[in-house]
């Protein structure tokens, strides 16, 4: 097969993009997406030069690993190599990954070393005599930044050697680590201090080891784990990891108990699931583990390709923080009527499951993590815990974003009390302010609860329009089922759907009763719609502040019974209203013809049957005209009422 063009042009794109999130990962400490949607651009760079190996370039992402150096280091040759790992996705690419293994070695049993990958920092040191001498970073692989004084600083490493029969000239690898607590500890400090806080533990340990001066480093809390060797003469190697690991830890290295090992796909895949369920519960970040031959012999008639070993492999969990785009922040009233913001996203993959709704816990943090409706936030699902958006990206909103504010009472009173809702004359939105300010309302229900004695405490309010307000509240107590509905305030349910729901159950209770299927057979009702109203009524908050309402008098006149909507005389046919009617409001023309099973729609189209006139009608009657529809004058209206 030959290359395209058009693989030729993805592979330079891919490669520039990995370059750059390659450098403000390693060397700058500051990544701009995800490590799945990194993985993700690597993974599709590797799957094009597998396919096209033309592709492959000497100096392809692919065959080298991590990002460039920072200048403030001085550089050290690793003497051999810091190589990276493969990953693995899936139960398949575990079961090539043995398949390759036994072709190469064999039937001989393998046994493999199954270990936590933690998410921190490769690095090298280098023990002469017992003693730490130097310490690097990884860098590209061949060379890396010397860190000798900023390791020293860190508890866990020793400085000499214990024990006994460790060889004159040694090189371990491990990772440098921050503990999920010192880093929650490191982040709540500079907080407070107004300082910058770290994405997470891993770039916080990034950030502490690229310390110029170390007395920074050494007020951070860094752990190390070693999980291998570098230059190490073979003389005194054992013939097993295992045994290696064992050794160093008498010694006085720290090695990671966790470690295990197995001799099957199967005991891979159970070390990997039992540490992902324990994942949250450790005391620091892993992002999945690794399978490592034990027997150094056998990794040597293994080798390595371009920037990994052919006797491990990374097994890596699901992602737990994925980007995406925040669409809106919805308000929800708790049960005592307390607001809490939820964040509403364009789905995503996430902790392995698809994640549309996080929770943002409230204004002040809303605030202090800068997330605005329409950002690229990165949403985080560790475990079971409820997904939260850990950061937004505010380099890439557009300049016109705002920032969000809360409402701070529950937004439904004012749209409650309005003309086209449970309409109460004369209550403001002054004064509804002034009621929930001084706590003499929580919801909508204590409305009803008012008395002249707590009215004449309000500041601006007469004694007569407080008796006004009274007489209207009392009136507004007297309602009708669609107006009831819509006074609710579900998520999409407006004027229209509210009275559709009324002409469907009749009653609230079989609304209330309602799943989702249900609400979703009824036509023009989609699924988002049919969601809200069902989540509507499985808030106890709602359920309460109903029952509330109707134990302080608000009632409604049960519909009439009536034919199915299709035996009735307007079924069918469908209306636009336009112009000022003398005997009806809008309102009233569209009550009135729905109550016919007519359906009033607010443009003429080709499918619009009538287009009642009243005076000064607008464009609608001449669009109506051009089409050949009749106008209907308001006597005619009436008259096809009265049928
Ligand atoms: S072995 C040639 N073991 O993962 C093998 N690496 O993606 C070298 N890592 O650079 C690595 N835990 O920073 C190994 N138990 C573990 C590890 C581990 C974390 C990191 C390490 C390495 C990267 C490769």
């Amino acid at each position: 097969m030959t290359v395209s063009n058009a693989a030729l042009e993805r592979a330079a794109e891919l490669r520039l993009e990995i370059a750059f999130h390659n450098r403000q990962y390693h060397t700058l400490d500051d990544p701009k997406i995800s490590d799945a949607a990194f993985d993700a651009l690597m993974q599709e760079l590797l799957r094009l030069e597998e396919e096209f190996p033309e592709l492959l370039i000497a100096t392809s992402p692919t065959s080298k690993v991590g990002g460039g150096l920072n200048k403030a280091f001085s550089e050290v040759r690793h003497e051999r190599p810091m190589l990276s790992l493969e990953n693995a996705f899936s139960r398949e690419d575990i079961e090539d990954f043995w398949r390759r293994l036994q072709q190469k070695l064999g039937d001989d049993e393998i046994t493999l070393v199954a270990e936590p990958k933690l998410d921190g920092l490769a690095v090298s040191l280098i023990y002469d005599d017992g003693h730490l001498v130097r310490a690097a970073t990884r860098g590209d692989g061949e060379t890396g930044e010397d860190i000798t004084n900023n390791i020293l600083t860190i508890g866990d490493i020793p400085h000499q050697l214990g024990g006994a029969g460790w060889p004159a000239h040694l090189e371990i690898r491990g990772e440098v680590f921050m503990p999920r607590a010192g880093f929650k500890r490191l982040n709540e400090r500079a907080l407070a201090a107004g300082e910058k806080t770290f994405a997470n533990p891993r770039n916080a340990a990034a950030g502490s080891l690229r310390q110029i001066d170390s007395r920074v480093t050494q007020e951070r809390p860094l752990s190390f784990y070693c999980y291998g060797q570098g230059a190490y003469p073979s003389e005194a190697l054992p013939s097993r990891h295992s045994q290696l690991l064992e050794e160093l830890r008498r010694w006085g290295i720290p090695i990671n108990p966790e470690i295990l090992l197995v001799t099957s796909i199967e005991g891979c895949l159970s070390f990997y699931e039992d540490l992902m369920k324990r994942r949250p519960d450790l005391a620091y970040d892993i992002d999945g583990v690794v399978y490592k031959v034990d027997l150094f012999a056998d990794r040597d008639r293994l080798g390595s390709i371009a920037r990994a070993p052919r006797w491990a492999i990374a097994h890596k969990f699901p992602a737990e923080e994925a980007l995406t785009r925040l669409i809106s922040i919805d308000v929800q009233v708790g049960r005592t009527g307390a607001l809490t913001p939820v964040a509403r996203l364009e789905p995503v993959f996430v902790g392995g499951v698809t994640v549309t709704n996080a929770t943002l816990h409230n204004a002040e943090e809303i605030q202090r993590k800068d997330i605005r409706v329409g950002d690229q936030v990165v949403v985080r699902r560790a475990g079971d815990v409820i997904p939260e958006i850990a950061r937004s990206l505010p380099d890439q909103r557009p300049p016109s974003s705002i920032p969000f504010e809360m409402p701070s009472h529950c937004p439904i009173c004012r749209h409650f009390a309005s003309r086209k809702a449970i309409d109460i004359d004369g209550l403001g939105e002054k004064l509804i302010d002034q009621l929930l300010e001084r706590h003499l309302i929580e919801t909508v229900a204590d409305l009803y609860q008012l008395t002249p004695s707590v009215l004449s405490t309000l500041d601006r309010l007469g004694e007569k329009s407080s008796q006004n307000l009274l007489k209207a509240l009392d009136k507004s107590r007297h309602t009708t089922l669609p107006r009831f509905l819509f006074a609710l305030g579900i998520r999409e349910v407006g004027e229209v759907t509210g009275r559709l729901l009324a002409e469907h159950f009749r009653n609230l209770e079989d609304l209330m009763a309602a799943d989702q299927a249900t609400l979703e057979a009824i036509p023009d009702i989609g699924p988002s719609v049919a969601r809200h109203i069902m989540t509507f009524f499985q808030q106890p908050h709602n359920l309460e502040v109903i029952r509330k309402l109707l134990d302080n008098g608000v009632f409604w006149d049960p519909l009439p019974e009536r034919p199915p909507i299709e035996e009735l005389p307007l079924a069918g046919k469908i209306f636009v209203v336009t112009g000022t009617l003398e005997h009806f409001t809008r309102d009233q023309a569209s009550e009135a013809i729905t109550a016919l099973g007519g359906k009033v729609t607010s443009s003429v189209s080709k499918k619009t049957d009538y287009v009642v006139t009243g005076r000064d009608p607008g464009s609608k009657a001449t669009k109506a005209l051009d089409l050949g529809i009749d106008l209907l004058q308001e006597e005619d209206f009436i008259h096809l009422l009265k049928g």
